[in-house]
């Protein structure tokens, strides 16, 4: 008996170890009490005050959300940002023109004045950040009905963000952690004039492509530099020609010595969203029934755009961006089913959904032990709803670009039905809008995609959940989807610019008759009233109550299962800490934890637009010419390391021991994907840039000195300072 338990004790305490060793995203609020001797045992040399700090300096005044998809760093005391080339990518096709092709060739502005701004781009810090349960929780009582009690959070909410932000310039963030048993205060300060200052060349920065993506080894510079303007006063302004570069109180230093395995090693940043709590039948609806539906309509989505982009390059370049984004989440799926199978992750939930079970009924608490036989009952009833969802979401909303411009119309109509004259802004705006979109449209590609996910709509969402058109489809055209296809684009306005634009010539009455007739617009009514009606208000029932037990669920684990626990990602401010690692991902294959140059040029492929190479890059590689950025000769590429991250983290720093810049997270890797859901330290691996790449780029590639210069670079050698 005491040998078993003792046995249990170590498993327990093995277990403890490795999981607060490198999972979990972390608030920076709580280090101090939560993680600052595991990290400081791992090798960290500050403190957790040096990490978090509202009345001194610390490494958080170095860190941005970028335009609050990304995040990006201060690397110089001149506000200089840096983040990835796919986080400025936007900025950077923006700028970009036949005659001045940045994504193809890069761009290097050679001073202040040629750093190019960008309407709407803005660098977010954070100021300071505090739990504010109990003020969210006042006056809400148990007497409340469900929507009084979520009512008066509200309340309790602005008033709190407006009280915290009163006199200031400042902004107020309360959001819930642990499905709202603790809510957290960031106060946040916003930059609104970030221009772009550098970028390299897609052959650097998109190096590999889709094919590359999300996998490791991995040999891209995916990297960009921005800058922060202010007023004179160094305080957030609009953009205006009088602004300058922001004076940075604290910037990153950079490190050139580069990283060892079993360093140890943070990534500081917003990461978006994770699911770590969820129980079994959640899990199983995501990998059972939600990932293979949106897998395979991405799939017939991708396999049409490929096949019109190989046989036109105008078509290639039209849908680059939107083949990379619907392909992003479409291998990240498969990656993360394939994860989660690996760990049998349904299995071990439900395990620990036994243990819980047991536990609860011990403890007395009723609700406790309600909450898993309810939210198995839950998930059983959004089962479908969840599924409707998907396919709304994936065909209609993103999927079909007919159905969304012509959704574009949906707020006017009524209004130019009863008469309404619109200024020539609202016009203008419309007419640029429309324009953008049919920069990167082609009617034949669109009206395939049309046929064939129509059909997959019309054939494989939930029966019980279709919107008219399936049954317009399913009765006058009995079924024969090309048929009806023909008939909408035979008709519509929708597939052809000069015909919306002639539209907004006459934006009248007689416009909004024309836009009611239209049988592209009349699909994407069927598609959206489907939703907004059948779809979405029961999804959202059923989901606020799936939040109320989810809450219930974690508090119980929390006092009924010992362990540390953290909050799920939710667009906040974290730290994640682990070490620079290889990994084995099958029987047989060893993943070192760093890439080199040499590979670069082992994948070049002039033949595949992924794997170019710019000529003075591959000069530059041959003649071993890498600066003092090479380590025993090679200039390392990309390194790995065990640092819980998910998207958000896209541009996040990768911090040393002494808080230096080593890398620039961009990526996971495949087989580790399904940290969202479940960690796994045995294979999951966060993917960043090493600095000295990013450096021999702007340095030597680019000839960018003057950034070089700005920079604080430290030599400081690297000791390893984690047994391996
Ligand atoms: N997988 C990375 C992320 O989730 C990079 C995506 C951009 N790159 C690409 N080839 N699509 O954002
Ligand atoms: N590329 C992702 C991003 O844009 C980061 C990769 C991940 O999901 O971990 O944030």
């Amino acid at each position: 008996m005491i040998k078993k338990l003792a046995t249990f004790l170590t498993a327990l305490l093995v277990l403890n170890t490795a999981n607060i060793a490198k999972e979990g995203m972390w608030l920076p609020l709580l280090l101090k009490s939560l993680n600052e001797s595991d990290m400081q045992t791992m090798g960290l040399k500050l403190t957790a005050e040096d990490i978090y700090n509202v009345n001194n300096s610390s490494l958080k005044d170095a860190i941005i959300s970028f335009g609050g998809f990304c995040t990006g760093e201060i690397i110089s005391n001149q506000g200089l940002i840096l983040t990835n080339h796919h986080c400025g990518y936007g900025q950077i096709q923006y700028h970009s023109s036949v005659k001045n092709d940045y994504l193809t060739d890069g761009y290097w502005a050679k001073d202040f004045s040629e750093e190019l701004p960008n309407a709407g781009l803005t660098a977010t810090f954070i100021v300071r950040m505090e739990e504010v349960t109990d003020q969210v929780m006042d006056s809400v009582g148990v007497e409340l009905t469900d929507e009084e009690r979520e009512r008066q959070i509200k309340k309790n909410i602005k008033r709190i963000g407006e009280e915290a932000t009163e006199g200031t310039i400042y902004e107020a963030v309360i959001k819930p952690f642990f499905y709202g048993n603790q809510y957290f205060m960031y106060v946040t300060k916003t930059y609104k004039d970030v221009r772009l200052v550098g970028a390299p060349p897609s052959s650097i920065g998109k190096f590999g492509g889709d094919e590359d993506n999300w996998m490791w080894p991995r040999h891209t510079g995916d990297f960009s530099m921005f800058r922060i303007y202010a007023g004179a006063d160094n305080e957030p302004a609009e953009y205006s020609e009088e602004n300058v570069p922001y004076k940075a109180p604290r910037a990153l230093k950079v490190s050139t010595k580069g990283v060892a395995k079993g360093d140890f090693t943070m990534v500081y940043g917003f990461p978006g969203r994770t699911q770590q709590y969820l129980t079994s039948y959640a899990v199983n609806q995501i990998k059972n029934i939600e990932n293979p539906a949106m897998i395979d309509i991405r799939r017939t989505i991708l396999d049409i755009m490929d096949r019109n982009m190989r046989q036109s390059d105008e078509v290639r370049i039209k849908y680059s961006a939107k083949y990379a984004r619907v392909s992003n989440y479409w291998k990240k799926w498969i990656g993360e089913n394939r994860g989660l199978d690996r760990l049998d992750a349904i299995e071990v939930k439900m395990e620990k959904e036994k243990t819980f079970q047991i536990a609860a009924m011990k403890s007395d608490n009723e609700a406790y032990e309600l909450a898993l036989p309810e939210l198995k009952k839950l998930y059983e009833q959004l089962e479908d709803l969840a599924l409707a969802r998907d396919y709304f979401i994936e065909i209609a909303y993103r999927g079909l670009d007919i159905v969304s411009i012509a959704r574009t119309f949906r707020a006017d109509i009524t209004d130019l039905s009863a008469g309404k004259e619109f200024d020539q802004a609202h016009i203008d705006g419309l007419r640029n809008r429309v324009k953008r979109f049919y920069k990167d449209y082609d009617r034949n590609l669109d009206k395939e995609l049309f046929t064939k996910l129509m059909h997959k709509y019309g054939t494989e969402a939930p029966k019980k959940f279709m919107p008219d058109v399936v049954e317009n489809v399913n009765g006058k055209y009995k079924g024969h989807y090309p048929a009806f296809t023909d008939m909408v684009y035979g008709k519509t306005i929708f597939d052809n610019k000069e015909e919306v634009l002639e539209l907004l010539e006459n934006y009248n009455k007689g416009a909004a008759k024309k836009l009611l007739k239209d049988p592209a617009y009349q699909v994407s009514e069927s598609l959206w009233s489907n939703y907004l009606n059948n779809i979405s208000p029961e999804y959202n029932r059923i989901n606020d109550d799936i939040d109320k037990w989810s809450k219930i669920y974690v508090k119980g684990m929390q006092e009924l299962l010992p362990g540390t626990y953290y909050p799920d990602a939710n667009s906040t401010l974290r730290l994640a800490y682990g070490q620079v690692d290889t990994y084995e991902p099958r029987d047989a294959v060893k993943y070192d934890y760093f890439t080199t140059a040499t590979g670069i040029l082992e994948k070049y492929d002039p033949a595949n637009k992924d794997f170019v190479l710019p000529a003075d890059m591959i000069e530059l590689i041959n003649n071993k010419d890498f600066g003092g950025y090479a380590e025993n000769d090679e200039l390392h590429v990309c390194f790995i390391s065990s640092n819980h991250t998910t998207g958000g983290n896209s541009g996040s720093p990768v911090l040393n021991a002494n808080g230096e810049l080593i890398g620039l997270n961009f990526d996971r890797n495949w087989e580790g994907t399904m940290s969202d859901i479940m960690y796994d330290p045995d294979q999951c691996r966060n993917i960043a840039v090493d600095a000295r790449y990013i450096l021999w780029v702007v340095d030597k590639y680019a000839g960018a000195t003057r950034l070089i210069d700005e920079m604080e670079l430290s030599h400081q050698s690297s000791k390893k300072i984690f047994p391996e």
